[in-house]
């Protein structure tokens, strides 16, 4: 069975016109899905629905939404009108590095919003349908920085924790009606996004960020398959020794002090 045929003819990608987001629409399309891509910035958001519709011949409607507004789930609903959601990808996250009380509460409040409040908003309703219909998948996006407590990147880490406790408890509820749910625990990534965050190097251990397509490939080839999974060797490994073999507080220093190098705080 083919993975259009497994899952359905359109997909959304919640954060979509770049990054790791451009790499789920590009592989989900490849795979002959339609697609409903979100983003802010409508130039880039449609010159990338353009260029996939050029390279798989699919249909895309882009969609311009803030996903930080608490009614960016209603603001999707009325654009797509009455397309059904086959497989949702929720990439788009905000962050904040530094020290927790340096930004405003409303900083770590659209933080909570974007990578915790909209996906539940979102899952609850496509999620619901693909239940229904008995038959969808769903991924989130997590990262490995929320397998401990992540000094200078407190709230973010917090938020991708709540993402994959998420997905997995949803994996084991949804699995038996036919709707597969993953947690892509990504690491480093070299997409624009990490990559204007100009990282210092943390440690000689530190895996090499992956590229985009690497993850995504992976958490393809996985969905269905397990509740979540790191991506890559080395992110593997580390994660193994951060949640296995150090005691949790050796873990929640290396990643702070590993925070402080990387940003020079
Ligand atoms: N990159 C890494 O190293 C890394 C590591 C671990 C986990 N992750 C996870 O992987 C996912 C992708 O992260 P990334 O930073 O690399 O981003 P990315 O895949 O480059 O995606 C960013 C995309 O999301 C859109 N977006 C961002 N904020 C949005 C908002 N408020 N509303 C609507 N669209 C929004 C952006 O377009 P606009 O700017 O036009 O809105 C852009 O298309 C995140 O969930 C992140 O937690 C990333």
């Amino acid at each position: 069975m083919t993975f259009k045929q497994k899952y359905g003819n359109t997909a959304l990608v919640a954060g979509a016109s770049e990054g790791m987001g451009a790499a789920y629409a590009h592989t989900l399309a490849a795979r002959g899905l339609d697609l409903v891509l979100i983003a802010r910035r409508k130039e880039p958001l449609e010159a990338r629905a353009r260029l996939i519709t050029e390279l798989y011949g699919v249909n895309v409607l882009p969609v311009v939404c803030d996903l930080t507004t608490p009614d960016a789930t209603q603001q999707i609903i009325r654009a797509i009108g009455d397309r059904s959601i086959d497989f949702m990808v929720y990439n788009a996250a905000l962050s904040y590095i530094g020290p927790y009380l340096a930004t405003s509460l409303r900083t770590h409040t659209d933080i909570a919003q974007v990578n915790m409040l909209t996906p539940f908003a979102l899952l609850h309703y496509f999620g619901g349908k693909m239940v229904e219909r008995g038959r969808g998948g769903v991924v989130l996006m997590s990262s490995i920085a929320g397998f401990q407590g992540s000094g200078y990147l407190a709230t973010y880490a917090a938020t991708k924790a709540f993402n994959r406790v998420l997905a997995e408890g949803l994996w084991y509820e949804w699995k038996p009606k036919g709707v597969d749910v993953i947690a892509c625990c990504a690491g480093a990534t070299s997409t624009p996004n990490y990559l204007n965050t100009k990282p210092g190097k943390a440690s000689i251990l530190e895996p090499k960020p992956q590229l985009p397509e690497q993850v995504v490939e992976e958490c393809l080839r996985k969905i269905g398959t397990t509740p979540s999974f790191i991506s890559g060797t080395g992110n593997k490994l580390v994660s193994f020794l951060m949640q296995h073999v150090f005691p949790r507080k050796k873990a929640v220093m290396i990643m702070g002090d590993g925070m402080r190098k990387m940003y020079n705080i």
